[in-house]
């Protein structure tokens, strides 16, 4: 049976962490980090999301701020508040949870986003630096998973990685972070010919397509690490519904050398990520040294 990663208990280590340099900057500088979360429209899932973000912020001690726009509210009318967002100092970070209704373009709002405050790390000019190799923002959710990867191998230099998905938040950044890494990494998608082929040969696999308990077990190299990004809500059959990952975790963990659970595996980091990269934006717009988690976390990237 595989090893079962924790992320949860992960996440809640790394937070303690984060909130002692929060406090530390408090007490030596006098700045209180502050993340402002936006959320247009009533998603269950992103009320769900959102609530845990400015939760988890001000349970570390920063500064949280929550800002709902209705479902049919205008481009225009979020601009106006990224631009009040970018311009308050006590605003580090801003975070407006995707996806946006259809008549938002997902591509305007990035831009509108200060460059420093992008703690979702999705502009362009973040995503660039990723590629060459710079110090930008790195999107959470592939930083929560490298950083488990990391903790469990150290190096991973010469494994083969195959990333299914090709999506901006998640598969693009999860394949660059991997290449930094000096993994060999082959990104799959919808067009992939043959991806059993391609399981077969990876020694980690990241699961990013968004269909419920897609990739089977028999797709598995035996003893691959297995990351779960997947978060689907399927019919239980009691009338009740639960929350299951893009791999069959039922399958997959008799072959897997060791896999993250759905919940309680990548969930947990993604939102914890979001609150080193809130600390990180503060240090930089206040010229405060980068902040140190201590020996018991790999590097973030
Ligand atoms: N929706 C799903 N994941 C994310 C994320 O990491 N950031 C934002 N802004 N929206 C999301």
């Amino acid at each position: 049976m595989a090893d079962i990663i924790d992320g949860k208990a992960f996440a809640a280590n790394l937070r303690i962490a984060i909130a002692l340099q929060v406090a530390d900057i408090r007490v030596i500088y006098g700045v209180t980090p502050g993340l402002a979360v936006v959320l247009v429209g009533d998603d269950p899932a992103s009320q769900v999301y959102t609530r845990n973000k400015t939760r988890q912020a001000r349970e570390t001690g920063m500064a949280s701020f929550e800002h709902r726009l209705p479902a049919n509210a205008s481009r225009q009318q979020l601009l106006e508040l990224i631009n009040r967002l970018n311009k308050d100092a006590q605003v580090n970070g801003i975070l407006v949870q995707l996806p946006l209704p259809k008549q938002i373009d997902v591509e305007a709002v990035i831009d509108a986003i200060h460059p420093a405050k992008d703690v979702d790390g999705f502009k362009p000019v973040n995503m660039g630096h990723l590629l060459i190799g710079g110090e930008g923002m790195v999107p959470c959710t592939p930083q929560g998973c490298l950083m488990l990867l990391k903790s469990r191998f150290g190096d991973l230099s010469g494994q083969h990685a195959l990333v299914i998905g090709r999506s901006n938040i998640v598969g693009k950044p999860m394949a660059a972070l991997l290449l930094r890494e000096n993994c060999t990494v082959t990104v799959a998608h919808s067009h992939t010919r043959d991806l059993p082929e391609e399981c077969a040969r990876a020694d980690i696999l990241i699961a990013a397509v968004g269909q419920p308990r897609f990739i089977q077990g028999e797709w598995i190299k035996p003893g691959a690490t297995v990351i779960d990004v997947g978060i689907n809500r399927i019919d239980a059959g009691d009338g009740k519904t639960r929350l299951v990952g893009d791999v069959d975790f039922e399958a997959a963990v008799k072959v897997a050398g060791a896999i993250t659970p759905v919940p309680g595996g990548v969930g947990p980091m993604t939102i914890v990520c979001l609150l080193l990269n809130t600390l990180t934006a503060a240090c930089q717009q206040h010229s405060i040294p980068a902040p140190s988690l201590g020996g018991a976390f790999p590097k973030a990237p």
